[in-house]
Order: structure tokens, then sequence, then C-alpha cells
């Protein structure tokens, strides 16, 4: 029922986009085009706020072009990855999309969809403006295929403080046993959901936290590059903590994007989701200030990242305005409009962190000084392939919470998938 719920809501963004494509196609000369069509799956609240930073510095560095919006709406590209796979294969290609970098990013070069940018990082000064480990989760033989336009943290605890303060919580859990505690005294107090959580790829998420937390983050990194074995024991007991924490989240969960949990938290419904730091620029878009932020239970000062880069296709209807596009992307004027609005903190390093909100000044000391790992649910860390057969286990596994059958399929996915990266 799933997939084909989610196949006629791609059906209908591929019509949607199309049709949209005809119709402003106008006067069909085809060549000279100043539109540059970008497509993410940046459609609400704090994702727009920093799209929409984006696009304002575009304006001023790029005023010959157009900016064209072809965002899909839908937490994680759950919606746009399918509308921009089926565009790219009738070779009808945005003028640039989102991608993570890393194993996602991979799937795009290795199936030829986009184009090496190695000549534009010498010419618009890029090679040194990024960490170098960013750069490598870049480039695929020698060539780099995309800028980056930030690097978001995924294993974040965000809270309600009144609905903890009201439960008599005055720490952050700091290990999974802790967390257990400190849900049991929430679910005391009545609080009706201690955790909230959403679908199949915010279960992904939460699961990989409970594994960095049970392994440790070599071993954890080890998940996706073929070192650690799926299906050890300590796999076992971070899907049996998984299980556990299942059983403080809220019943609707397989129906909820993160959007809606996070509105159990604001509501005062929930006191905890587990998310991506992109939540800070929503709550702060949406009003809510009302929030606190720590690092997964048991995460210790690991910071598990992500970045999202946009690349040039293969046949863009306007690779000039793309180029001009990720210039901006790549510009410490583009970095700064773009994450001091969405959450993130800059790629770039010559960032200057008092520009930041709060939140991300936090998040730029911990970059510094923590130890890195990889996400699968936003494609550092896994290919398309392996995500797409995690995201349908885990839910399955919402609805039957057969343990021996999740870590069947998940090591089943890596021995098909994690060569890839
Ligand atoms: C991630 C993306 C973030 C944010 C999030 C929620 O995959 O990298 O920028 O948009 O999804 O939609």
């Amino acid at each position: 029922m799933r997939f084909t719920r989610r196949a006629a809501i791609a059906a209908v963004g591929v019509a949607a986009l199309l049709s949209a494509a005809a119709c402003g196609g106008g006067d069909g000369g085809g060549s000279s085009t100043k539109d540059v069509e970008v497509f993410t799956w940046w459609a609400d609240g704090g994702e727009k706020a920093g799209l929409d930073g984006l696009v304002a510095q575009f304006g001023t560095a790029c005023a010959d072009y157009t900016f064209v919006n072809g965002a899909v709406a839908g937490g994680a590209g759950a919606n746009a990855k399918q509308v921009l796979a089926s565009r790219l294969q009738q070779n009808d290609p945005p003028d640039t999309f989102q991608a993570h970098a890393g194993a996602e990013l991979s799937d795009y070069i290795k199936a030829g969809q986009v184009e090496d940018l190695s000549a534009q990082y010498g010419e618009w000064g890029l090679n040194n403006a990024f960490p170098k480990g960013l750069i490598d989760n870049l480039t695929v033989d020698g060539k780099i295929y995309s800028v980056p336009a930030n690097i978001h943290r995924a294993n974040v605890l965000w809270s309600n403080k009144t609905v903890l303060t009201q439960a008599g919580i005055t720490k952050d859990p700091a290990s999974l046993a802790e967390f257990f505690t400190t849900l049991d005294a929430l679910k005391a107090k009545g609080v009706a959901t201690p955790l909230a959580l959403g679908k199949d790829w915010t279960q992904l998420m939460l699961l990989e936290t409970v594994l960095i937390s049970d392994l440790g983050p070599d071993k954890f990194t080890g998940l996706w590059n073929g070192s650690t074995d799926w299906a050890g024991a300590d796999v076992t007991k971070a899907i049996d903590d998984f299980t556990k924490l299942l059983g403080y989240t809220n019943k609707d969960r397989d129906s909820l994007d993160w959007t809606d949990a996070e509105k159990l938290v604001m509501d005062g419904k929930a006191a905890y989701q587990l998310m991506g730091d992109w939540e800070a620029a929503d709550l702060d878009t949406k009003g809510f200030k009302d929030y606190g932020y720590a690092v997964f239970p048991g995460n210790g000062d690991t910071f598990q990242w992500l970045a999202d880069s946009f690349v040039l296709p293969k046949n863009a209807k306007n690779p000039d305005g793309t180029k001009c596009w990720l210039k901006t992307v790549g510009s410490a004027e583009g970095q700064k409009a773009f994450n001091t609005k969405k959450g993130s903190i800059p790629a770039r390093t010559d960032a200057n962190p008092g520009d930041y909100p709060q939140y991300q000044q936090t998040a730029i000391a911990d970059w510094k000084t923590a130890q890195q790992v990889p996400s699968c649910a936003h494609g550092s860390a896994c290919s398309q392939g392996f995500q797409g057969a995690a995201n349908s286990a885990l839910g399955k596994f919402s609805s039957d919470l057969d343990t021996a059958a999740l870590q069947k399929a998940l090591a089943t996915a890596a021995s098909q998938f994690a060569k890839t990266n």
C-alpha cells in the first residue's frame, strides 16, 4: 500500500512538472533560455527559507538568469528522488538538482548523469575552499562533480523544554540507559508521546543513531564500507534497543513526515524527536522558541554528517545559467545566505561563526573537533539502492517487529550495495 501511494505521488509530481515545462517552454525556440530550473525538496518552512536565501544571492550575482523553482515536497526527497529518476531516464533533466555528497552522488556519477566540474573548481577558486574530506566525498576518479552547499548534522535530539521541565527532567540523557530512564519518567508523568517519530527514513535515522551508540563510531562506519558485519550480535543488540525505543513513540509514525512528528513536539504532545539540524531552522521559521537540543544519547562527540550539493546534469538546457547557480552555491556570500537560514553550517572553511544563529555556532565548533561518521538515510554513507532497501525493511519492521527479518534484510542490502561506497 505504501508503495502504491508513493508511486501515485511521484506520478502526479512527474505530470505536474512535465506540464509546467510544456507551458513554461513558451516560444519553442529552445536554445537560449534564461531560466535555471533548480530541483530540490525544499518546499516549506526552514528548508524553503534556506533556499530563498540562496535564490536572493543568485538574483544579485546572476542577474542575467531567472530562477525557476522545481521543488517537489517531501522530507529527505522521498518524492523528489522518484520524480528526478523519471526525468533523468526520459532525458529531461532540470538545470541543476540537489544530491548528497558521498555514495548517493556517486550513483549519479557512475550512471553518467552529471558533468565534471573540475575546471570550474579551478576557475572559481574552490579547491581549497572546502575541507579535504568533503572534497574526497565529491570526487570520483580524480574528477569533482558537484558543489557543496552545507554540512548538516543528523544525530541531534530536539526537545520541548516546557514538557521536560514539567516532568522534572533537568539534564540531557548522556547514554541510552539514561535515555530509557528519562522516557519512562515522561511516560509516568502522562506525556502521551515521549519520543516523536515519523515514517521509514526517519526510523532509519533513529536506528543509525542507536547503532552509533551501541557499536561506537568506528564500527558504525564499518557497516557502510564492509568492515563491520551486519549479522553481528552487536547489531542485534542495537535493533533490540531500537525496538524498545519504538515503544515510546506515536502509533501513527508510519504515516508522518518529519515535520508532522516535529509538530507533536511543538504542540507539547511529545518531549523529544531525533532529527537532523534542518529542524533548528524549521522551528525558528515557525516561531517556536521553546526548544532544546543535544547530541543523541550515547553518541558522545560523534558528528553524523551529510552534505547537500548541486550538480550540472548532462544535457541541462541552460548550462551557463547552471554554472552561475553553482558558483553562487560555492561562494562565501551564497553559503552565508543559505546556511544562516537552513540550520546547517557552511561547507566553506572561511565562514565567520558570529554571522550564524546560536545552534549553528555550536555545530561549527563541534564539526572541528568531533569524530565524523556518515549517514545512510541522507546518502553520505550508502547508495540509493541500499537506502531504499533499508527504508522498506524498516517500514515492514515498524508493523511486524521481526528483529531477525530486519537484520537479515539489512545484511542482504549490505552485500548487494555496500561496495558502491
Ligand atoms: C535531507 C537534506 C536536508 C533536509 C532533509 C529533510 O536529506 O539533506 O537538507 O532537507 O533532508 O528534508
